[in-house]
């Protein structure tokens, strides 16, 4: 199936690696040109230089802190001067580590953390590039959040609490800008393998092996069927579809909807 986003501006934030840097290769594969953003300069260069190659995209990096209003700023000014952004994927940073029992946590500086890095960056990147998408009539929003949102898990409140946060924000905004052609949604993963990942892991192995028998597929999800689904909603197809929030978790939650 042809998306139908062949030339359209995609930005992808926190893509300099992890799920941002797939969810940009899935979208520039699809045709879509990408401006990608995070805080580590050579790394997201590398991850333009390479999309660019890979897809024949136009793939521009911008270095800065989705947390810090002047880089959001400058970012906006970039997507402006190549006609505004139609598609945006907001993937945040990890939540603080390590993991704690929700009763543990206790501390404000991890709380205020939580609340920054998870909620308010999404926010600040939304209020820099919404007025372009409406303005032109046309936009895709799609919010990574965690199925935590729906069914919490163990040692995850402070991802919880703001995906929860993120999920009401983004219902609250689709309803705004819906009759403008703007969609927005929610994507919530859980269970999607990183071991793209080489920092230290934020599970023991005790906590990764109960993670994967968590889902009645018995695995982990591939990044590959993670950023399907997103770019399926970036998709001109995906047009009537807004205000949702679509699992990808192997069928980890249990409820009905
Ligand atoms: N795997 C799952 O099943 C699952 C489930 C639920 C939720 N998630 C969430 O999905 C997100 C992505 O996970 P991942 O494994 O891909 O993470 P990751 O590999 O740690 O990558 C995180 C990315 O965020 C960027 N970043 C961090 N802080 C930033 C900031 N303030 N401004 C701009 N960019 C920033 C990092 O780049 P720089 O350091 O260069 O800025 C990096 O590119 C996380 O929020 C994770 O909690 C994952």
């Amino acid at each position: 199936m042809d998306l139908g986003i062949r030339g359209k501006l995609a930005l992808v934030t926190a893509s300099s690696g992890g799920m941002g840097r797939n969810i940009a290769h899935a979208l520039a594969a699809e045709g879509a040109n990408v401006v990608l953003f995070a805080r580590t300069a050579e790394k997201l260069e590398a991850t333009a230089a390479e999309i660019a190659q890979r897809h024949g995209v136009q793939a521009t990096a911008v270095t800065g802190s989705m947390l810090d209003t002047a880089d959001v700023e400058r970012l906006a000014a970039q997507l402006q001067s190549q006609g505004g952004a139609d598609i945006l994927v907001l993937v945040t940073g990890r939540p603080p580590n390590p993991l704690r029992e929700t009763l543990e946590e206790t501390e404000e500086a991890r709380w205020n953390e939580a609340y920054q890095t998870q909620l308010l960056s999404a926010i600040n990147v939304v209020n820099g590039v919404i007025p372009a998408m409406v303005e032109k009539g046309w936009g895709r929003i799609v919010a990574i959040t965690s199925a935590s949102a729906k069914q919490p898990m163990a040692t995850h409140a402070l991802s919880t609490v703001f995906r929860a946060g993120v999920t009401a924000y983004m219902k609250g905004l689709a309803n705004e800008v819906a009759a403008k052609g703007v969609t927005v949604n929610c994507v919530a993963p859980a269970l999607i393998d990183t071991s793209h990942r080489t920092g230290a892991s934020a599970y023991t192995v005790e906590q990764a092996e109960h993670r994967r028998k968590l889902s009645p597929s018995g695995r982990m999800g591939t990044q590959e069927e993670f950023c399907g689904v997103v770019a399926f909603l970036a998709s001109r197809q995906a047009g009537f579809v807004t205000g949702s929030t679509v699992a990808v978790d192997g069928g980890m939650v249990a409820s009905l909807f």
